[in-house]
This record gives C-alpha cells, structure tokens and sequence, in this order.
C-alpha cells in the first residue's frame, strides 16, 4: 500500500511537471487551468497524508511557509556584465565589423533575442536540482532571492532529463506579462494599496520580497537567454544551449533566430520591432550575439561589457491616455481592422489621438473597453498601440466591446479567416477597399505615382471616375480639372506621372496589386523568377513554392489571384491599357554600382539638378528616396544641406559629399 501511495504520489508529479512544461515553455497547454488545480490538490492530500514522501522537488514545495529573515548576499562564480547598446543599425553593421576582423576569415553566424525588460537572476542547479536563484545586483555580488525564484511557475525545480550535469547556472531575465500586471494591479487596488506603474517595477518589486507565498501571487515569469558557470555541461554554440536546456523544461525567448548575414539580422529586427504588439510582455529591443561559444571566448570582454554582443535597442515612449472610441477601418485586402480613438496624449513630443489595436482577438484578450485608461507605447516608426487597460481605474462598470458583424463602409457580413485572426469584408467592390487598394498601387513602393495621394483618391472614387487601376490610365484631363484644387499644370502633371507608371516593371506592379502575402519583398522576388506575367501565370503552386522564402501559402495565394476571373481581368485590362509586365533589369541590376541601395538627397548639388541626380540613382540601380529612415543606405548631401542631414546623423546613416558619390559610382 505504501509503495502504491509513492508510485502515485511520483505519477502526479511527474504529471504535473509535464503540464508545466505545455504552459511554459511550449505555451500550448492541454489541459485546463481548473483541471490543473484538481491535480495539484490531489497530490497537496497524498503528500498531507504522507509527509515523509515529500522531497523539496515536488511541485507542492515551490512556495515556501513563512518568510526569509533578509537577503543574503552572493558572490557571481562568473561576473554576471552588462552589455554595450545602440540604437543605431549602422552602429550593429560596425559592431559586426568588428567582429568578423577578430574572427578574421572564419565565419560567424548571429543569433538574435528579444531584448526582455525584466530582471536579471542567476538560476543554478546542481545534479538537475534547484538550489539557488540570485538576483544580478551589482555584476558582482547579487541578492539571494531562492525562496521567490523556486515560485516562478515557469522555473522547474528539477531539470526534466535523466542525466543532469553536476553544475548548470542558467541566466535571464524574470518579468511580468502585461496580462498579469493588469490583475496584479487590480488586486493591489483591492487590498488599498498602490498600482504599479509597469511590469518592470512590479517585478523588481517582487523578486526581492521576504515572503515567498506574496511573491508567488505575483505570477512572475523567467526566460533563460544566457549560460553561466557549470561542470559537466558541453555545448558549442547559444542555439544547442537553448535548446538543451528548453528540452530540460526551462522555458527560452520567442523568436530566437539565427542569422549568417548581419544585413539579415538588421531586417529581421525591423520586422520584429513590428510585431511587437504580440507578445504579452515588453521589451525594449533586440540582443544580438555571436552564436558559437570558442568564437566568444577569443573576443573576450572589455572593461564594461563582452565584445561578442550587442542590444540593438529601439526609442520605445509610453503614456497613459482615456480609450474615447473604437473604430473599424476597412484595408485593402478587406481586413476590417479596429483603432482606438484616444483622448489626445503626448508621446515622443508628438501628440497622439489614435493608435492600433490589430485585430479582434486582441481587444478581447486585453479586454479593451471604450471608456477605459489605457497604456499606450510607440517604438521605432509604427504607429503606437495599445500596451494594455489599467482596469484598477475603471471606476464604473464599462460594457464589453462588441466587434461589428457588417462593414461600417458597405455594410456587407464580416467573414472571420478560417483558422486565422483576420476579420475581412468580403465585398471586393467596397468603395472603402476600392480606394484603400488604390492608394497601396500608386504608392512609393509599388507603382510611385506622385502627387496621387489620399485625398484625391477619395475624390475619384467618390465621384465614380475610378474603380479600378485600369481606370487610372483612361483619366482625361477635362475630368481631373473639375476636382478641388486641382488646376491646369497639376492636372497635366498628376497624368504625366500616371502614365510614367506604366513602366515601372513586373516586381512593382505585383507589389501595387494587394495580393494576400504579397508585398514589395514577395514581389521582387517573384519578378526575380518568372521574369514576364506570362512566365509568372503559367508557373504552379509548387513551381512558385520553390522560390527560396516562398512557402506554400503565399504560392498558393499568388496563383489563386493568378487564375481567378478577378485577376485575370485586372491583368489583362492593365496589359490592355500598356502597363508593362515584364522585369528587365533583375539580373543586370546586381552589378550596377548602387543595386538595391535607397539614397537620400539633400541640398543643392554642383553638377547635376535634383531630376538628374534622381534619374541617375534610379538607373544605377538605386532607389532615391524622399525621407530618411532606418532603411536608407546613404545620404548624399550638397550645399545648404536641410534637416534629412540631421536625421541621417541622428540614425548614425551614413553621408556622403557629391565627390565621394561620385566615386563610388566610378569605381
Ligand atoms: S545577453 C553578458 N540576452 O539586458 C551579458 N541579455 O542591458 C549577456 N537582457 O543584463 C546578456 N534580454 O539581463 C541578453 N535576450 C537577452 C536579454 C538580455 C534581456 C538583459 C540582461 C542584461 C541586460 C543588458
């Protein structure tokens, strides 16, 4: 009978520990939380029943009884440094740079990791044992905070693995989610205490607790990013590290990824900067460090901080503002998206009366309600969203949001994405998509037609000129005069430039068509492959799918526009009104002395006007921009320079005089 208790007692939790590992480090748990609780209750009775089968590993012992009498402190066995930072991406080309000349002729492939504004601790564990948490303190000497770390659920109390080294010190970061901080807060509110202004301080706040049962209400997480003193542990490089030790049940960052090109990494972190909105948690930029350990150890570390990485940081500005409307908009694929109206705020020394709240899923997971005190955050160039509601503040109660079932433009049924997180309107004559559409064809990525701006498409559509892009090529001047504010010369200037569009090849044009997945990347690569529409519409699904970075759900979505009567018809109006299809310039375009690279000019130059200067870029292979930003190459500047010289230094972009463009177009 004993040994049946003890079997059982071991089942639950090994059970449990099992389940843990679904919520925490896959994030895909299969059971529910009150299932989970009845678990745990079973093994609290065997183990009240037995408490000699109780060993300090079971997952009933992660909260301690009583408070600790004060911190200890701890010496680091390995000084736990901070790490160099930028925020500019021409400061990451030079750190890489840097890099490789140490490294001279090997290869270095980069890892990037959210950057996770938490608290730094030490984690170890001996013979696969928890046996001390400690916070980072001074680099040297840090707080003993074992009692509070052992209550981060996500932190197992034994490694998941038969055979553990005999030392593992693991670091990274404890932190709250936006999620917990808004019951937390609420809570607080409740007991009359004070709310925590963000998750950070929360955090610090309760990792250095005394009472283990307060910290444990807190629901502090822990992501491992890093690897600290240990015996019998070999890896090579900071991939198999996290990988071993995710294996081992503790739980890694999302979107780890690994690079062998440091330009790769800079666009992915324009991606990621992008997405932020996904994660429950903050972070306030990227780390990017060299994947192989010997690779680490020869670059060693300067006085601050170790030469093998850098936090590529981005401006983030948060403010707290009243949540006055939400609104739907209606894109160009049909994407009904919602946006908040906001009682206007200052951010970034910029006021800000509206921001994203992406899609319904969101709203409702962050249960965003008009009327409440809301957190908002800017980060790089995206328009600001919604961190998350300060429901400790609702001071009355507040109906929940309902997302509309109809367009607000056409009023046809909303159809949710199978599967996915898209609501869409699926009505490809809404005007609202119509003109949304059109703005996305005429703009600097895909066709570039200047002057063709928002308010005059609004005018076109509305008055019924135009619906469709071939529309655009059938425009008569006579049509465009009656519109406001439009006189003779901008007439005549807006169809010159229409019809310059016409040649701006097949990777613009698909890029201009609102194709589900396809943008301008998408695009020129497709272009890239099949060279004329022709080619492009006689590829299948899985010839397309074979393009590097193109996987089947954007073949699939390419050849559907392709053969459905929609797209045929909008390809063969275009072709019909002389709107080039082919893509000429593909495989020439890599030699040209500025392939792919944006440039900005700014003041006057000596030798060329500000056309030629243009049309030269242009036809080596360079894209001329208007405005500076984290994706321009180089500025080049003439005399009396204007603010996109300050902008470009500010972005650490590199600026060259008119004689040393010269050059490099010459050499
Ligand atoms: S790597 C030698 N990776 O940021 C130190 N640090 O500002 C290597 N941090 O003290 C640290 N997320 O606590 C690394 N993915 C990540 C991180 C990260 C957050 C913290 C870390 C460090 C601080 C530096």
């Amino acid at each position: 009978m004993g040994s049946n208790v003890a079997q059982e007692i071991e089942k639950l939790r090994d059970l449990i520990r099992y389940h843990d590992y679904k919520y925490y480090v896959e994030a895909n748990p299969e059971i529910s939380d009150l299932e989970y609780d009845r678990l745990m209750q079973r093994l609290r009775e065997l183990e009240a029943a037995h408490p000699e089968l109780i060993t300090p590993d079971s997952p009933t012992q992660r909260i301690g009884d009583r408070p600790v009498e004060g911190l200890e402190q701890v010496r680091h066995r390995i000084p736990m440094l901070s790490i160099d930072n930028t925020y500019s991406p021409q400061e990451v080309r030079s750190f890489a740079q840097r890099v490789q000349k140490l490294l001279k002729g090997e290869t270095v492939e980069w890892v990037v990791e959210p950057k996770i504004d938490g608290v730094a601790v030490s984690i170890t564990y001996e013979a696969g044992q928890l046996v001390r948490g400690v916070t980072r303190g001074d680099g040297f000497v840090g707080d003993d905070v074992t009692h509070n770390i052992r209550t981060v659920r996500g932190v197992p109390l034994r490694l998941l693995t038969e055979a553990p080294p005999a030392v593992l010190e693991v670091r990274g970061e404890v932190f709250m989610t936006n999620s917990d901080l808004v019951r937390v807060n609420e809570e607080q509110k409740a007991r009359g205490e004070a709310p925590f202004a963000n998750p950070r301080n929360a955090t610090a706040g309760s990792i250095r607790l005394l009472d283990p049962r307060l910290c444990a209400q807190r629901r502090l997480r822990f992501l491992c990013h890093g690897l600290g003193y240990s015996e019998g542990f070999e890896v090579d490089t900071h991939m198999e590290f996290l990988h071993t030790v995710e294996k081992w049940g503790i739980p890694i960052p999302p979107w780890v990824t690994c690079f062998a090109d440091i330009e790769k990494v800079l666009a992915y972190c324009e991606e990621q900067i992008e997405r932020l909105h996904e994660l429950d948690f903050e972070i306030d930029g990227l780390v990017i460090k060299v994947n192989r350990f010997d690779q680490r150890e020869r670059l060693g570390t300067t006085a601050k901080s170790p030469r093998w990485v850098m936090a590529y940081k981005f401006e983030k500005y948060e403010a707290k503002t009243r949540l006055l409307d939400i609104r739907v908009q209606v894109g160009k694929t049909g994407v009904v998206t919602p946006v908040a109206d906001l009682e206007p705020v200052t951010l970034a020394g910029t006021v800000v009366s509206r921001a994203s709240l992406h899609n319904a899923d969101e709203i409702e997971r962050k249960d965003i309600r008009i009327g409440d005190v809301v957190v908002v955050e800017k980060a790089g160039k995206i328009i600001p969203h919604v961190v998350r509601v300060e429901k400790h503040e609702r001071t009355r109660p507040l109906p929940k949001f309902h997302f509309p079932t109809t367009c607000p433009e056409c009023h046809s049924t909303l159809v949710r994405d199978e599967g996915g997180v898209y609501i869409r309107c699926p009505n490809h004559e809404c005007p609202a998509q119509i003109k949304e559409r059109l703005r996305y064809y005429a703009s600097r990525d895909a066709m570039d037609i200047e002057g063709l701006g928002e308010k005059l498409i609004d005018q076109l559509v509305d008055r019924g000129l135009v619906r469709t892009y071939a529309d655009l090529y059938r425009l008569k001047k006579d049509q465009l005069l009656g519109l406001e504010r439009m006189g003779e010369k901008s007439a005549s200037k807006l169809l010159a430039n229409i019809e310059a569009s016409k040649n701006r090849g097949l990777a613009r044009l698909l890029a201009g068509l609102a194709i589900r997945h396809v943008g301008t990347k998408v695009a020129a690569l497709l272009a890239k492959h099949f060279p004329t529409i022709e080619k492009l519409s006689a590829a299948t699904v899985e010839e397309l799918a074979e393009i590097n970075e193109i996987g089947p759900i954007i073949a699939q979505s390419v050849y559907d526009f392709l053969h459905s009567e929609r797209g045929r018809r909008i390809i063969a109006e275009l072709k019909e009104c002389g709107v080039k299809m082919e893509e000429e310039i593909a495989v020439s375009r890599q030699s040209q002395p500025l392939a792919g690279k944006t440039i900005v000019v700014t003041g006057t130059l000596k030798r060329y006007s500000r056309h030629e200067i243009e049309e030269l870029i242009e036809r080596l292979g360079g894209h001329a921009a208007s405005s500076v930003s984290r994706k321009t190459d180089f500025v080049l500047a003439g005399e009396n320079p204007g603010s996109k010289l300050d902008k470009a230094r500010s972005l650490g972009i590199p600026v060259l005089s008119e004689e040393e463009f010269e050059k490099l177009i010459a050499g």
